[in-house]
């Protein structure tokens, strides 16, 4: 690409005046490949126009996820939260975009104690005070898209255990999202994670993560919640993706249930997980949920 020609971001600036030396930047990184350490392709670097657009999906998706504040209680079958949400996501002008993806058959996921996540909403499934509950839900609109979700306890009194539970892995997202640096690696997230999971007692849950998001659903990098600091792909400016720990009260072993999606720890100890779609930028990584800054600096 020339000094003078148009930004491959798509910003219509010169490529001179938009990412001539951030490209010089990421082509002279040192990067340590038995940490592997590697850099992120373009594609996966969004300019401003695009970071508007999963916006717009970030604040239909919270959207949603405050309906499911208002709505849940005990008695009520997760299916109608299900509903609820597909209705008002589509009013919304945008898609639930779990609807259909790799065949799952409704708009949100509603994983329940135990269930570390993927739980799949049944009018059979009742909700009792005291459960404590995630709900994960992923908005699409005009091609961009924004995942978030949140725990909910039913009836707003748990146990005292439950309730740690729940607060700390909020805690640990944060954790995780400060340590989301521009210039640092993506495994810094994972080494933060870990780190605050284990000082409270609390396992990780490995073989799910977060994930880049963007102009797809998933793509990469994978957002592993507990390992090595300084490893894995380089966090550049324009990058968007998922911080999401899942958090388990006892052992880090988890099964997949019969119906092939939902996800249970080994033991039935219960577990947490929160997840914001987080943008990285020159000087902080965003939230785009819920347009709160935490600051972070790119030295
Ligand atoms: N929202 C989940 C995530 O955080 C993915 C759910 S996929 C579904 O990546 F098919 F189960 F909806
Ligand atoms: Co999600
Ligand atoms: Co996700």
């Amino acid at each position: 690409m020339k000094r003078n020609d148009p930004c491959w971001c798509g910003s219509g600036k010169k490529y001179k005046k938009c990412h001539l030396d951030f490209d010089a930047r990421l082509a002279e990184l040192d990067l340590d490949i038995n940490l592997s350490q590697i850099r992120p392709t373009h594609d996966l670097i969004y300019n401003a126009k695009d970071i508007e657009g999963i916006k717009k999906a970030a604040v239909i998706n919270g959207g949603a996820l405050d309906l499911i504040a208002k709505l849940i209680k005990p008695g009520l079958d997760t299916l109608s939260l299900d509903t609820a949400v597909h209705n008002y996501i589509v009013e919304h002008g945008a898609h639930p975009s779990c609807l259909g993806f790799e065949g799952f058959p409704n708009s949100i996921c509603t994983s329940i104690n135990h269930v570390v996540c993927h739980g799949i909403p049944s009018a059979d499934e009742i909700l009792q005070a005291g459960d404590i509950v995630n709900v994960d839900i992923t908005t699409d609109l005009d091609g961009y898209y924004a995942d978030a979700s949140r725990m909910y306890i039913v009836g707003g009194k748990t146990t005292p255990e439950a309730q740690r539970l729940v607060d700390v892995t909020h805690e640990i997202m944060e954790e995780g999202i400060r340590a989301a640096r521009p210039w640092h690696c993506v495994g810094d997230i994972g080494a933060a994670c870990g780190a605050m999971a284990r000082a409270n007692g609390y396992s990780v849950v490995t073989i799910l993560g977060g994930h880049g998001v963007g102009k797809a659903f998933h793509t990469a990098p994978f957002v592993n919640h507990d390992c090595a600091a300084n490893t894995g792909m380089i966090l550049v400016p324009g990058m968007v993706l998922t911080v999401e720990p899942m958090i388990n009260a006892g052992g880090r072993g988890v099964y997949l249930a019969r119906n092939g999606w939902a996800v249970h720890t080994s033991d039935h100890k219960k577990s947490a997980h929160y997840e914001l779609t987080v943008v990285v930028r020159r000087g902080h990584a965003e939230q785009l949920s819920t347009f709160d800054y935490i600051e972070s600096t790119d030295k």
